[in-house]
């Protein structure tokens, strides 16, 4: 549901696997085409995913479905016109039902507590696509990209090799922003996030990101400022996200106000800081106000790779969740 019930080397263990299929799927498919590894051929054979979304998805949605035909399953998308999620139906009564003909639910959600009274009641695993609070599968695909990117040291058991980096997150306090934050802190890179003044990070959501230090040596620092040259400073990563999440849609005026001059540019890099060679990551879908053209298309983007990524993270979590029952190997 989110990273933060994930070890260090759970975590990692995820990224790593999620890597390795991309890399190996990619062989298989230059050898031929439809050619899949053996290592994911019908591991799902037979099996049906239920995919619910209450909210739009391009990535979320394609990688899901892609990654369940990849492994042989059955992918059924079930949008919120289609069923009964929370409406007109108890979410205990569907996810009783759905769980009962199904191998897993794939849900995303508005309110973060819609996906885990499903997965309180499911008798199948239940992945959280989305919700108000966390984008785990987001997580595990924006640090393969950061791996691939910057792993210069071979990676161990509990850590990816990232010790010491610093991420600069410049822009809303969201979900996709907690569960990278929870994944920075556990693996040793400094996270330092720049909200103008009221879009901070909740103290309940400081609480999980802080309680990832927990067992670490080093965890990463977690630093909060209003001042965008501040977060970028030494940064060697640069991440923004929309400014009006879905559901935020009725204050979309007011946040584009408060959040002027947050946007990430060339001219912000240079100004704060950022170390020279610094990249730029965005989860998508972007709108122009939260980074320019310039840096967003420019050479240093990681975003077409990141989305990308989505695939093997959805491949990774299905294998770790669903063919080998939460053990991750
Ligand atoms: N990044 C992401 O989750 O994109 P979608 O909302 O398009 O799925
Ligand atoms: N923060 C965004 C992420 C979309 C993938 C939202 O919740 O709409």
């Amino acid at each position: 549901l989110s990273i933060s019930q994930l070890s260090p080397a759970e975590f990692s263990k995820l990224v790593l696997n999620a890597s390795a299929y991309k890399q190996a799927t990619k062989a298989a498919f230059a050898a031929g085409p439809g050619q899949v590894p053996q290592t994911l051929e019908g591991k799902l054979k037979g099996r049906t995913v239920a995919m619910m979304f209450s909210k739009r998805s391009t990535r979320t949605r394609v990688s899901t479905e892609a990654a369940v035909a990849l492994m042989g399953g059955h992918p059924m998308f079930l949008g919120k016109d289609d069923i009964q999620l929370g409406v007109n139906e108890s979410l205990y009564d569907t996810s009783v039902v759905i769980s009962s003909m199904t191998s897993c639910m794939v849900a995303r959600v508005g309110p973060h507590s819609d996906v885990a009274n499903l997965a309180k009641d499911s008798s199948v695993p239940v992945i959280n696509a989305l919700s108000d609070d966390f984008h785990p599968l987001q997580a595990i695909a924006d640090f393969q990209t950061i791996h691939e990117a910057f792993a210069t040291k071979p990676a161990h058991e509990a850590s990816l090799g990232l010790e010491g980096m610093k991420v600069a997150w410049v822009g809303d306090s969201n979900n996709v922003l907690f569960d990278m934050a929870t994944a920075c802190v556990m693996l040793g890179v400094d996270i330092a996030v720049a909200s103008p003044a009221g879009y901070g990070i909740p103290d309940r959501m400081k609480e999980i990101i802080l309680g990832a230090a927990k067992g670490v040596a080093k965890p990463g620092k977690l630093i909060e400022t209003t001042v965008p040259e501040e977060a970028v400073k030494d940064a060697d990563i640069l991440v923004t996200d929309t400014w009006v999440s879905m559901g935020q849609e009725a204050e979309a005026q007011k946040r584009l106000k408060a959040f002027a001059g947050f946007q990430i540019t060339n001219e912000l890099a240079k100004r704060g800081g950022a170390k020279p060679g610094w990249k730029f990551m965005h989860c998508l879908p972007r709108h122009p106000e939260e980074v320019d053209d310039e840096v967003f298309y420019g050479p240093q983007s990681l975003v077409f790779p990141e989305a990308e990524n989505r695939l093997w993270a959805a491949v990774s979590a299905l294998e770790a969740f669903v063919v080998n029952n939460g053990r991750i190997l």
